[in-house]
């Protein structure tokens, strides 16, 4: 019961956040890029709840709005871990078995080229093409920081002082 009161608080909270952007920006429709911006700065993603009501308190179709949303590579329309693990595989460090940093962090997060957001969303893995650090390959980089010479035992390592870091707090 309480859970259920404190979902809906929160959903409370997060509706009021999107009408304050709505207002802020005039429901003006040509802000429309910046007010998606907004709201996935609230949710750290753009829910598809989110994106109707935008749609409608912008008067414009639904349609229209996810086509936006699903355009442009900085929207997310699924749910981000608080940490993200980005894995290079492009020519040099699929060269030097990036894949298998990847099968090791599916494996030990219980991830999919589908799901790449773990379940107690605490990681993302997102799999990029080149980081422009092609000497250091395989080449990891884990919440900005670059780790070269990546190895899947490497990754393993750092997702468990991670989770240590994080019970700790
Ligand atoms: S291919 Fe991985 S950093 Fe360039």
């Amino acid at each position: 019961m309480q859970e259920t009161i404190e979902k809906t608080r929160e959903e409370v909270q997060r509706l009021a956040a999107v009408n304050e952007i709505l207002e802020r920006n005039n429901y003006d429709q040509s802000r429309l890029i910046p007010i998606l911006q907004q709201v996935q700065e609230v949710f750290k993603y753009l829910p598809k709840d989110a994106i109707t009501y935008v749609a409608t308190s912008l008067d414009l179709p639904v349609a229209h709005v996810y086509g936006v949303a699903t355009f442009y590579a900085h929207f997310t329309l699924n749910p981000k871990g608080k940490h993200i693990i980005r894995i290079c595989d492009g020519t040099a460090c699929h060269v030097k078995k990036s894949t298998g940093i990847c099968e090791k962090l599916y494996e030990k997060l219980g991830l999919s080229d589908d799901n790449r957001t773990s379940s107690d969303l605490m990681f993302t893995v997102d799999i990029v093409y080149c980081l422009g650090a092609c000497g250091l390959a395989p080449v990891m980089v884990v919440d900005d920081v670059v780790y070269g010479q990546a190895t899947p035992e490497l990754a393993a390592e750092l997702v468990d002082k991670i989770r240590a870091e994080e019970s700790a707090a």
